[in-house]
């Protein structure tokens, strides 16, 4: 804070990149957009426990701060803020205050992950706190995400302007994710599934496909290719059930391959064909 206040003195104005840490190209495509919006970037790390369910990767969520570090400063950060869990949450997690955003939330992850969202909400509501950001970047690829964290800094009046990257892939289409490493060899190139089902659901529902048609077609996919699906659906950009007219879509899949959980969407446009 005392960094970010002498900045801020200086009329500089100060950009931010949440992340858990174990990093890749995609993070560090964030500290660069934010960079194109700020004159200093601060970087936290911090693997929160509140967005975690009980069944869920907290534990074996991989941790390697030195790599972060040295990343981050190859990518133009300039502070990295890497608290403890008693900084983070002073009466421990369940004595913490709780952020619930209604709405966005119940759906999709929300619905496949009770808490989860709560606990991204509480996690980024402290660190805009402790870190008092102008603007704050996260990544497309949490589309959900992202929809959470607007709905909050609009409905709290943070005064934060958010950016969002694009998604980065692998040169086999496979998201870039810190749980890609879950992955077997065997499991690996089979991941790619995710991204090649999305480019089928975009091309169904921009030909004019029935939208039900589509989704079920991708489930029918994913399974054939040995995920277990939560979800393979289009929706219209804020997670609801478009209907028939042209407009933004978002496609979004979530499934597990093994004990590997992956999420990835697409946004595109249905055209006007008149
Ligand atoms: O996207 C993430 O890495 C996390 O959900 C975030 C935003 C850093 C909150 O813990």
């Amino acid at each position: 804070r005392a960094r970010v206040a002498a900045w801020k003195r200086e009329g500089l104005r100060v950009g931010f990149v949440p992340t858990m840490g174990n990093l890749h190209a995609g993070h560090h495509s964030l500290v660069k957009l934010a960079r194109e919006h700020a004159d200093k970037v601060v970087a936290s790390v911090f693997v929160n426990p509140t967005q975690f369910g009980p069944n869920e990767d907290f534990a074996r969520y991989p941790r390697t701060p030195e790599a972060d570090a040295a990343g981050l400063a190859d990518a133009g950060c300039e502070l990295l803020w890497m608290p403890t869990v008693d900084a983070m949450y002073p009466y421990g997690a369940n004595g913490a205050v709780h952020m619930r955003v209604p709405g966005v939330t119940e759906v999709l992850e929300g619905a496949h992950r009770p808490g989860h969202f709560d606990g991204v909400a509480t996690v980024v509501a402290r660190l805009f706190h402790q870190v008092q950001p102008d603007v704050a970047a996260f990544g497309r690829k949490d589309y959900q995400q992202l929809a959470v964290i607007r709905y909050m800094v609009r409905d709290l009046a943070f005064p934060i302007e958010l950016l969002a990257g694009e998604t980065l892939r692998e040169p086999d289409g496979l998201a870039m994710s810190s749980r890609n490493q879950y992955l077997s060899a065997e499991e690996r190139p089979r991941a790619t599934l995710i991204h090649r089902t999305l480019l089928a659901m975009r091309e169904g529902v921009a030909t004019g496909r029935p939208r039900a048609e589509v989704e079920a077609q991708a489930g029918a996919d994913l399974a054939a290719g040995g995920f277990e699906v939560d979800y393979a659906v289009v929706r219209a950009p804020d997670l609801s059930e478009p209907g028939d007219a042209p407009g933004p879509r978002v496609a979004l899949i979530a499934a597990r391959l093994g004990r590997t959980r992956l999420i990835d969407n697409l946004e595109f446009d249905v055209p006007f064909t008149g």
